[in-house]
């Protein structure tokens, strides 16, 4: 992107925070370093004998009644400011150029500045993919209701809604919404109004199978867990603050979160026809594998494809085919034909187990 604009214009608050966390995330060291994606306990068993012509590999899936090439998701990010708008215009034309799904970052100011609309409409750069609209489901109790909502798909042309959950970002977020009461029964007021599926994600903390199940209960149609491991939003919040309180409380909880695949294992386990997203900390296409084999149906990443837009096209076409690359190689050295197959196999263990094979 060569030089950043960081000032554009009289930007409301929630446009300056969007491009705070733009640059934070890149410059700032908000990465979790204690905990991590829970992937590192697992090893897949490898097949020296696949009997398959890696050239017939086939890493495609469909997720929401859409066809993916590949089993991933770019996570919802952002919108709202210049610079989100370019970063949004390169990531759907990634997505559609691979076939990969996409979510838009909250939406939340197209309601509260309907000119800024532009910078989250990419759905002409991307026809064919599965495209997700994004807004805080605290929003709900600060005046947001099911009218916005759709008003957002429409705006965006999106297939789908996600409901993203942040109780600890919005604690230290300085300007932080912390009213969550009562938020179940307004996410199933949505799930009963929208005409298109809505789906409820963790920002990076994850979510338990215990709230799944409330979730699923009141009609959510998929999960995204976005567990702990990857990008710290409590970090990211710490960095941003002024205040010398809120700066501290986000060290604290720099590490608080379920990780990625503990989430991942458990709700798939317990539920497992959700149709199920795994993010938070997924890093290259062997994490992918692995958490297809712990029951995820789709994989999400927000931090590299951000990493990799902000440098050039070229850069994201290499994230993906090299993303691409690592899942089609786990899938010929454990000699899975395809990604179903890989989801019913036993080739991934935990890696104590190794000794008893
Ligand atoms: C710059 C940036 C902005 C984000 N904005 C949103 C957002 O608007 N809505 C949302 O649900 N998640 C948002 N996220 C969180 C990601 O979707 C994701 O859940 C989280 O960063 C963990 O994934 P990662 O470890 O791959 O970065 C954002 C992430 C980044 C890096």
């Amino acid at each position: 992107m060569g030089d950043r604009v960081w000032e554009i214009g009289k930007l409301t608050d929630t446009q300056t925070r969007k491009d705070d966390h733009i640059k934070i995330c890149l410059d700032e060291k908000v990465q979790f370093k204690e905990v991590k994606n829970g992937l590192e306990k697992y090893i897949f068993i490898h097949n020296c004998l696949p009997e398959l012509d890696y050239e017939n590999i086939n890493i495609s899936t469909n997720f929401l009644g859409k066809k993916l090439n590949s089993p991933l998701l770019i996570s919802s990010m952002t919108g709202g400011t210049e610079n989100a708008q370019i970063i949004n215009q390169r990531l759907a034309i990634i997505a559609q150029k691979y076939r990969l799904g996409m979510g838009i970052g909250s939406g939340r100011v197209i309601i509260e500045k309907p000119e800024v609309a532009k910078t989250f409409q990419i759905r002409s750069l991307c026809p064919d993919i599965l495209l997700l609209a994004n807004i805080g489901a605290v929003q709900l109790n600060y005046g947001y209701t099911w009218r916005e909502c759709l008003k957002l798909i429409e705006i965006l042309e999106a297939d789908g809604l996600i409901l993203h959950l942040n109780p600890l970002q919005e604690c230290i977020q300085s300007e932080g919404d912390t009213n969550f009461k009562d938020l179940l029964v307004k996410i199933g007021v949505i799930c009963e109004k929208l005409p298109v599926p809505v789906i409820v994600k963790e920002v990076g903390n994850g979510i338990s199978a215990k709230i799944a199940k409330k979730l699923m209960e009141r009609g959510i149609q998929a999960i995204d867990v976005a567990g702990a491991g990857g990008t710290s939003w409590a970090m990211v919040e710490s960095e941003r603050s002024d205040s010398k309180l809120k700066r501290e409380l986000g060290k604290t909880f720099a590490n608080w979160g379920i990780p990625t695949a503990d989430c991942v294992k458990d709700i798939a386990k317990k539920y497992p026809d959700i149709p199920l997203i795994a993010s938070g900390g997924i890093r290259s296409g062997l994490d992918v594998a692995k958490l297809l084999a712990l029951g995820a149906d789709i994989v999400g990443l927000a931090y590299p494809f951000l990493k990799a837009a902000m440098t050039s096209m070229e850069t994201l076409e290499e994230l993906v085919e090299l993303l691409n690359a690592e899942i089609q190689t786990v899938l010929f050295c454990t000699g899975n034909q395809d990604i179903n197959s890989l989801q019913k196999s036993d080739d991934l263990i935990i890696n104590s187990e190794r000794s008893l094979l």
